[in-house]
């Protein structure tokens, strides 16, 4: 009946992962395998409710009761639940159990388990009698449960104990909470004052304000950029520029000014002039290729001496810059700077932070005096060009950002900033590109609400998950597509099993193939056996089995700077 019974420690309270088929449209969950010959409704059902939590963090539920038995289904959401036997005539009175079910994988171990629709069960909770049970939406979405009762509502037949009085429950959600905001935000004590700030702020700009994306050619994205601006390198099957110029105008900012390098007329053309999203997009060339100060100096006339905020192309983030810029004019800034956590800030320009103020910026440096990166994303005023007269070129040739940053500092400009959490930057190794690709399938391509399948799936090809399908793509065959994929238009998929976080470009074609965790540009031909995984090809490239023809073997034409991993 069920697919999966996963027992808990608690006597009568149960997991079930029963099946849900998804597609373009949504989820059909099978409630009750078996229909009415289901063994947990032997009771009966009395009565069919729906709890709904709607705020992170705050939660629902909390009680047990004397008679009745529950069984619940989690329609939308994410939320931990957190169960006590205070029956004192079962075995296991005074265990506990904590679970999570809902739509959205964490994306951080919180150390209990965790089932997701995304994997193709919906968790049914049998509940019996003396079993308290409370949950706690851990996402921003609302948690809608469906439940049935054994018995008619009654609410003699309720023992709603405080969970303060639940032993181990408030400590069980705080330690996971703690863990979710520490990945969510990575924020430290002394940084997590700005954050409040940020959450309370609206999503809609208060004041007008312009855009500039540096996004000139450059070869940090070897062996890719040789033939392509790496800016145009798709994630998600889009063009990696796309997403700062969406996120501009989900904000609200209808003219952006690109800077590029002298006929880079690919880019233009790619982009066009922004009417696809009802803003204007305006091209700047820079001159001298000397770093992002000198790209800030060519749009100084396209600035004309306002305030404007600076996104570099390269860098993807998922969050609303309204709030950045409301905070900005608000709090009367000269600039506002974002900052993250890294792994690794010598790669960076990083900031040191003195009774919560930066006072120092330096640019890649061998001993950071922070574990922040300052992010591609900044706000200035008209002093951003002022301190180009000022500054020199770096060692490695160019007029660096972080100088320009100094100066503010120097001159007693207000320069503030802000921590963000979720955040990609291209640093140029093609293992980025799959960083990239991943980032923005979890955190872009899939967040908004639209029509996803938009070519055929035909006979038993097979979807699953969250998956993009473009116009006049065919999957056919025996071919599997487990989510989250994105699969581009016109391509033909057959007989093949494409994994999780894979992106295929337009018009290719994959032919028996197994692949997973792999980002696959325009154009490709796939056909061979063997298994791909963490691979990143280029445009017009072609993998075919050696064994066709004698003398068998590998063979290959590899381009410049290229990486095979046999
Ligand atoms: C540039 C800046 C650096 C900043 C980074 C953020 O680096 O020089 O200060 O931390 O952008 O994306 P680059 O793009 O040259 O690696």
């Amino acid at each position: 009946m069920a697919i999966k019974h996963i027992k808990t420690p608690i006597r009568g309270l149960n997991l079930y992962l029963n099946k849900v088929v998804s597609d373009e449209r949504g989820s059909y969950c099978d409630m009750a395998p078996g229909g009415t010959e289901n063994e947990l409704y032997a009771d009966g059902i009395k009565h069919i409710h729906a709890s709904i939590a709607t705020k992170k963090f705050i939660p629902r539920g909390g009680h047990y009761h004397y008679k009745l038995r529950e069984n619940f289904f989690t329609l939308s959401g994410t939320a931990l639940w957190y169960f006590y036997d205070f029956n004192q005539n079962s075995p296991t009175y005074g265990e506990s159990y904590a679970v999570i079910l809902g739509h959205d994988e964490l994306g951080v171990d919180v150390g209990i388990p965790e089932f997701t629709i995304y994997n193709n069960s919906a968790a049914q909770i049998a509940i019996s009698p003396g079993v308290y049970h409370v949950f706690w939406p851990l996402t921003d979405m609302e948690t809608v449960v469906a439940g049935t009762g054994s018995t008619e509502y009654d609410s003699e037949d309720y023992n709603r104990t405080e969970i303060k009085d639940v032993p181990g429950a408030i400590e069980t959600f705080e330690k996971i909470k703690k863990k979710i905001m520490e990945h969510e935000n990575q924020t430290s004590p002394a940084i997590n004052i700005k954050s409040e700030t940020m959450a309370q702020a609206g999503n809609k700009l208060t004041r007008k304000i312009k855009a500039i994306i540096p996004a000139a050619k450059n070869n940090q994205q070897r062996p890719f950029s040789h033939t392509i601006n790496k800016h145009l390198i798709p994630l998600g099957g889009r063009p990696m520029i796309f997403y700062p110029i969406e996120n501009l105008v989900e904000s609200g900012i209808d003219q952006i000014g690109i800077v590029i390098s002298k006929s880079d007329d690919v880019l233009k053309q790619v982009v066009g002039d922004g009417s696809r999203w009802g803003i204007e997009i305006e091209y700047i060339i820079q001159q001298e290729l000397t770093g992002l100060g000198s790209a800030i100096m060519s749009a100084r006339d396209f600035a004309n001496g306002e305030p404007f905020i600076l996104y570099l192309g390269d860098n993807i983030i998922s969050y609303n810059v309204a709030d950045l810029v409301n905070r900005y004019f608000e709090e009367n800034l000269n600039a506002l700077l974002l900052l993250a956590k890294v792994d690794c800030p010598q790669r960076f320009g990083v900031p040191e932070i003195v009774d919560d103020s930066i006072v120092r910026v330096e640019e890649r440096p061998m001993h950071p005096k922070s574990e922040f990166a300052v992010a591609g994303v900044y706000i200035y005023d008209d002093n951003a060009f002022k301190a180009m007269d000022s500054i020199k070129l770096s060692d490695r040739g160019q007029y660096e950002i972080s100088d320009i940053h100094n100066y503010y500092i120097n001159s007693d400009l207000k320069l503030d900033y802000q921590e963000i959490g979720k955040w990609w930057k291209d640093r140029g190794k093609p293992e980025d590109l799959l960083e990239g690709n991943k980032f923005v399938l979890q955190n872009c391509v899939f967040k908004k609400n639209g029509e996803f399948i938009e070519g055929e799936i035909i006979g038993n090809a097979k979807v699953e998950g969250n998956v993009k399908i473009g116009k006049g793509a065919r999957i056919v065959g025996k071919t599997l597509i487990r989510g989250p994929v994105v699969i581009g238009e016109g391509c033909l998929i057959k007989d093949s099993y494409v994994g999780p976080w894979t992106s295929i470009g337009n018009v290719s074609e994959l032919n028996g193939v197994e692949i997973e965790h792999s980002l696959i540009m325009d154009n490709t031909n796939i056909f061979t056996k063997e298994k791909i995984v963490n691979s990143v090809i280029g445009r017009n490239a072609s993998i075919v089995s050696g064994d066709d023809n004698l003398p068998r073997g590998k063979k290959v034409i590899i381009g410049e700077n290229s990486i095979v991993g046999w």
